[in-house]
């Protein structure tokens, strides 16, 4: 891996992250490389924890992405499949009256980034008892942002749990992230320069990153553990929403039947309706500290074609390219 230029090593005894290499990420936040990936500071903290204490359970289920690939969605579509209608989650949904078709719905009070808690922002999975614990309307999902740095490698030999991973076109998702960080800028700051983002991302100087190597990761461990591990791309989910809702239920061994289940879902999930709700409206995310709503922009595929040059788009897909060659994996 290239070293950014501005990489520094911490020296600071007391900090956990002494000799780390560091590197400031788009003027916002300091990013330290651990195990390959570059970390926030908050979150390297909690995925050091978990690769040492974190176990898995038979029942757990993993939403697993790199930033900006629809996550967010693939969490909505998580929790809507295994606690959707029928008194499985709808105790955990407070207000809606029942006339109301979608009281059920537990999109409609809480955000996905609550029903489907990050494990390495979120630092109370320590104190999950036995069966579960995180407090959260719908306790035994989780999202994760690492796979090797926790040791749910290890548990997939020895647990029942399942991952489901999202991927999408790298040029959508770094269009995605400038928009999505740049939340954090001020006005007076203004947007972070687009060339420099462009030129960082294309490095892997971000966080997670790189996205090509966290694809990667997924990837070959899908193919190892296909029962285990659905690797989904944000592309198919727009082209053919109900056949991969479909796919993911039967995954999560919550099979829908042919009766307009898998279009509900579809629908209650849809950016166009989750952007408007007023539980993704107003306020900040807690745990990652980004405005709920910047978490639903356009949700489109193809929206790099407004930002990016030509240039910069063989770029990104000749990178894309070589880091996949071999892998037999076309995003
Ligand atoms: P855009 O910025 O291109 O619109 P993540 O959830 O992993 O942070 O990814 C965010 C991207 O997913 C954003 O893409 C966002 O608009 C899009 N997105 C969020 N909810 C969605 C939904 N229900 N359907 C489709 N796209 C969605």
């Amino acid at each position: 891996k290239p070293n950014p230029p501005n990489t520094t090593c911490t020296t600071t005894i007391s900090s956990p992250f002494t000799g780390l290499p560091k590197l400031n990420w788009w003027g916002l936040v300091d990013l330290y490389q651990w195990e390959g990936f570059w970390y926030h500071d908050i979150v390297l903290e909690a995925a050091m924890a978990a690769k040492s204490s974190f176990t898995a359970l038979h029942d757990d289920v993993f939403v697993a992405a790199s930033p900006k690939t629809g996550s967010t969605w693939l969490k909505a579509l998580v929790a809507s499949i295994i606690h959707r209608g029928g008194g499985d989650g709808g105790g955990d949904c407070e207000g809606g009256d029942e006339d109301d078709e979608d009281a059920d719905d537990p999109l409609r009070y809480h955000h996905p980034n609550d029903l489907v808690p990050s494990l390495e922002l979120q630092k109370k999975w320590k104190v999950r008892s036995a069966k579960h614990g995180l407090s959260t309307a719908l306790p035994n999902l989780c999202l994760i942002l690492s796979l090797t740095r926790i040791k749910i490698n290890q548990d997939l030999k020895t647990s029942s749990c399942k991952i489901v991973y999202i991927t999408r076109d790298p040029k959508d998702v770094f269009v995605s992230l400038w928009h999505f960080t740049n939340t954090q800028r001020s006005p007076e700051q203004g947007p972070f320069p687009f060339d420099d983002a462009f030129k960082s991302f294309c490095n892997g100087f971000h966080s997670f990153g790189s996205f090509h190597e966290h694809v990667l990761q997924f990837w070959n461990a899908s193919l190892k553990s296909p029962k285990k591990i659905l690797f989904l791309k944000y592309e198919d989910l727009k082209r053919e929403p109900k056949g991969e809702v479909l796919k993911l239920a039967s995954f999560l061994g919550r099979p829908l039947a042919n009766d307009g289940k898998a279009e509900k879902i579809v629908q209650r999930c849809s950016i166009e309706r989750l952007k408007n709700l007023e539980v993704n409206r107003d306020g900040v995310d807690p745990w990652s500290g980004f405005p709920k709503s910047s978490y639903f922009r356009l949700g489109l595929v193809g929206d790099w074609k407004n930002k990016l040059s030509m240039e910069m788009k063989d770029k990104l897909d000749e990178i894309t390219r070589v880091k996949f060659e071999g892998s037999d994996l076309s995003i």
